[in-house]
């Protein structure tokens, strides 16, 4: 939205309230503030702009979402890129994203082409690989293009030659996505899973992870275990909580074990330098927060011997693919070889899908990862101190105070009743009224898990926050929520 079109359209907008400047709003932020000036909506929102508690995060709000406001005009022209239904409003990138034109257009032509020469897919994209690896801190030997997460935790863990006895250590908010082939693993392969139950909310720190999987680990080891491997996310999807790699290599490292991170969040997120993390394996999706075509993925596999992790590389062997060349994977030589080309490549893949998937990762760094990280990382704690202030701090399942573990995923339990987080059908009834009974058309999801000592799962509310959003977004989506949850009390 440029300067022009504000000017244009200011005749029909409703005055801003106090300290809110309209400089730069876009057509749905107006929206918001025509259904606050006018109609149902005002009598049942207004009020609620006011009611607010927790000096400390009242200031703390009002400092992020000055800092969000300062770069919106930057912002607004990002928000160009995508096609998004401006009916409603997307709050669950953490289970899709959205293509950006440039990305749509990339996917069509790309397609028309090859259906014109009746292309071929037989190759190991080595050439797009080498276009987007520098982006994730690595060479392009270790990234492989997967299909999305959950194949990309196939094709990690299911690689590597598991004994009977091994034991993984990893926690009990994991998704499908990488549970699945750690259950095959222990009923193909007789391996035994150690979950450590998550803490929830704001009380943790990075120390206080990197302390459980170390004593996990420790504990099993003096019980004569062989533990082999830690698997985590980061973020989880249950709880927004960004397990702290680098402080859980460090766990990685002192007990020589294989790393494996479940990063469905992490491309287009989270700037990360995987060459300097260290990891063996990290997981990650092209189609949720990096915006790529659906069934595209990312897939970082440690391929070289670095200081961050001076472990021997461990061993693993293809297991969906037609490019095996066998190689000693141990070997510390400087010519490494393509072991992400034997992921990628499996018979004809559609060549246009990552084409398209390296559009959109070309896109982001021409914004700059950082950029991204920061202002995903702002929206987030914008909506958290909003939380705070209207339903209180133990309300957050999500970290809020350690930035090591902070992403762009909030989740919270909205209900005044704070039991009804414990029912199902409430926490999925509020999550479809959110987008059935408010103009903004919140898309939002509810996530259920173990919450230590609690009588049964928890089933939080989960926002996702993007480059699409702003602090208008947040605000709307905070008084609708609170709107919501005393009609629902
Ligand atoms: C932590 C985590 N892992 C794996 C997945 C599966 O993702 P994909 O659809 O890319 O396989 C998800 C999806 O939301 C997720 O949140």
């Amino acid at each position: 939205m440029n300067d022009t079109n504000i000017a244009d359209n200011a005749a029909t907008v409703a005055e801003p309230l106090p300290g809110l400047s309209t400089a730069g709003w876009g057509a749905k932020r107006r929206d918001f503030l025509r259904m606050l000036g006018h109609g149902a909506g005002a009598a049942a929102l207004s009020p609620l702009l006011f009611a607010c508690g927790g000096s400390n995060s009242q200031t703390r709000a009002q400092d992020l979402r000055a800092q969000l406001v300062q770069d919106e005009a930057f912002w607004t022209e990002v928000q160009k890129l995508f096609v998004l239904n401006p009916a409603k409003t997307f709050m669950n990138i953490g289970t899709a994203g959205s293509m950006p034109k440039l990305a749509l257009d990339v996917l069509d032509v790309e397609s028309r082409k090859k259906a014109a020469e009746s292309g071929s897919g037989y190759s190991n994209l080595l050439d797009l690989r080498r276009q987007v690896a520098p982006g994730f801190g690595v060479d392009a030997e270790e990234l492989a293009f997967s299909a999305n997460t959950s194949s990309g935790m196939c094709h990690a863990i299911l690689g590597i030659p598991w004994q009977a006895g091994d034991v993984v250590v990893t926690t009990n908010h994991e998704h499908g996505g990488g549970d699945t082939p750690l259950n095959i693993a222990r009923d193909r392969y007789g391996i035994e899973i150690s979950r450590i139950a998550m803490p929830v909310g704001n009380n943790q720190t990075a120390a206080t992870y990197q302390n459980l999987f170390d004593e996990r680990v420790r504990t099993l080891k003096t019980q004569g275990k062989r533990v082999r491997a830690m698997m985590w996310s980061s973020p989880t999807y249950k709880t927004g909580t960004l397990l702290p790699i680098a402080e859980l290599m460090e766990v990685v490292k002192a007990h020589q074990l294989i790393s494996i991170v479940d990063g469905a969040h992490l491309p287009g997120m989270m700037a990360l330098d995987y060459g300097a993390l260290g990891m063996d394996f990290m997981s990650g999706a092209g189609h949720k927060w990096q915006c790529g075509p659906g069934s595209t993925g990312i897939l970082i596999m440690r391929n070289r011997i670095r200081a961050s992790n001076p472990l021997p590389l461990p061993n693993w062997y293809p297991v969906h693919t037609s490019a095996y060349t066998p190689r000693d994977r141990n070997a510390t030589g400087a010519q490494a070889f393509d072991i992400s080309a034997s992921v990628t490549q499996c018979g004809s893949v559609h060549t246009p899908m990552f084409q398209s998937l390296v559009a959109a990762c070309a896109k982001w760094d021409e914004i700059g990862r950082k950029k991204i990280e920061t202002y995903d990382l702002a929206l987030s704690a914008y909506l958290k101190e909003r939380i705070v202030e209207r339903w209180g701090i133990e309300s957050l399942y999500s970290p809020k105070d350690d930035p090591k573990l902070v992403c762009g995923l909030t989740c919270f339990n909205p209900f005044q009743n704070k039991a009804d987080i414990m029912v199902s059908a409430k926490s999925a009834s509020f999550v479809t009224r959110m987008q059935a009974e408010y103009p903004q058309g919140f898309v939002i999801r509810n996530v259920g898990f173990e919450v230590i000592g609690a009588a049964a799962q928890h089933y939080g509310v989960r926002v996702s926050t993007h480059l699409w959003h702003d602090a208008n977004d947040i605000d709307a989506l905070v008084d609708a929520m609170w709107d919501l949850s005393r009609k629902m009390a």
